[in-house]
């Protein structure tokens, strides 16, 4: 008989990364079952209910039996309503159609399925560090020639477009940039899209935009997209989802939007992964779009509000700086004063203080001695991390 030992277990696998903030928030659970106070500042997810009107839908979907399957690249209402809704807010032109939008249980999943559809063995493939770690995960399993390319905190953390320049080539197959971004709260400018936009025609490279925060946006002027700009509609993957603009995380519904024959492709890997999303929460991605806009600028405003109150805060305690986020819902506070292994530290303020957050090595080399905190907590609780960071500190031992 096979016992399914280690000696069994693919060795591909040891090519996957993981997100450590579920194991940073399994941790904090344990604490908080021993009677502890924690703060959750360790997870990238609102902590506002989902919209009523959105949860009505949901119900009334379920009620009227949407609950069978559906066609893997989602249920066509969605795909149209998503296809306006994205042309309108990102001001493209010619406006998406439904075919070239495939809808996913998250969009995490997502960027599994097109970025399985895009690389081969040995093909260049080019992401910024820190970053969410699906795309490294990803693209190193497939056996992508893999390069990450360090954001700056001295930009705003944003990249080096020279030093991105002289990177990209011919070979490059594709890049992926994440405006607002995770974890750093960066917003990239219209100048550094349009060159990056200029880059990748030049050496015909495809541009996955993952703009899941493209509604957690704190600038005045209008969100820009990359696939607005000249030429980029025909070579941009957006990847977008309902769990961060309409605090949807535990729904699992994202989507993204390319050309039609990659779609396609993407569509058979649907097919052959998850088949397709619930049908009733489908529904409910509907209402979202169509319904009032209210609750999301809502949600932003008191982001916004909780961001200014978390970086002046973290600004006051010794040894930390950090940058204003502009999009987003992370603070990215520089720890090197007090140590490089951000990973301990932020297991100390876990541990002694109650604060849960993440080290910023866990979003890749270039995060190191960095911390991430998710100012998805009620102000009040922001008070009390900020108090219990500063009384905790001095106890560390970096
Ligand atoms: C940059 C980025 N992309 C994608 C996702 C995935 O979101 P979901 O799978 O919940 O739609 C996240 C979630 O944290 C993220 O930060």
């Amino acid at each position: 008989m096979l016992a399914v030992n280690e000696d069994r277990i693919a060795a591909a696998v040891q090519r996957l990364g993981s997100e450590n903030a579920f194991e940073i928030l399994a941790r904090a659970r344990q604490l908080e079952a021993q009677g502890r106070r924690v703060v959750h500042m360790e997870i990238g997810e609102p902590d506002f209910d989902t919209p009523e009107h959105i949860k009505k839908a949901a119900a009334e979907a379920l009620y009227d039996s949407h609950t069978h399957y559906t066609p893997s690249a989602g249920i066509p209402a969605l795909r149209a309503t998503i296809a306006e809704y994205a042309s309108r807010f990102r001001h493209i032109s010619p406006v998406y159609t439904m075919e070239n939008v495939v809808v996913a249980p998250g969009a995490k999943p997502v960027i599994w399925n097109v970025l399985s559809a895009l690389l081969d063995p040995g093909d260049d493939f080019i992401y910024f560090d820190p970053a969410y770690p699906a795309y490294a995960s990803c693209s190193s399993y497939l056996q992508a020639n893999v390069h990450a390319i360090p954001l700056l905190e001295s930009r705003n953390w944003r990249m080096d477009l020279d030093e991105l320049e002289s990177r990209v080539s011919d070979k490059t197959k594709a890049i992926v940039i994440n405006s607002p971004h995770n974890p750093t709260g960066g917003v990239l400018t219209k100048g550094d899209l349009e060159r990056i936009a200029e880059m990748a025609q030049r050496h015909d490279f495809v541009v996955i935009a993952d703009e899941i925060y493209s509604r957690n946006f704190y600038l005045d002027s209008d969100y820009v997209s990359i696939a607005a700009l000249d030429g980029m509609r025909e070579r941009t993957v957006i990847v977008d989802g309902f769990s961060k603009a309409y605090a949807m995380t535990g729904w699992r519904l994202g989507y993204a939007i390319m050309p039609e024959k990659l779609a396609k492709t993407v569509t058979l890997f649907n097919n052959n992964t998850f088949s397709c999303v619930t049908a009733f929460v489908q529904m409910a991605g509907i209402a979202a779009l169509t319904g009032t806009d209210e609750p999301v600028q809502r949600m932003n405003e008191t982001f916004r509000q909780r961001r200014d109150r978390l970086v002046s805060g973290l600004n006051d305690i010794h040894g930390m700086s950090c940058t204003l986020p502009e999009g987003a819902f992370y603070a990215f506070p520089n720890v090197t004063a007090i140590t490089s292994d951000d990973r301990a530290l932020a297991s100390h303020l876990l541990e002694v203080g109650g604060v849960a957050c993440g080290g910023g090595s866990s979003f890749g080399a270039a995060g190191k001695g960095y911390l991430r905190f998710s100012y998805a907590a009620s102000l009040e609780d922001i008070d009390w991390a900020l108090e219990q960071i500063a009384k905790v500190l001095p106890a560390f031992k970096g």
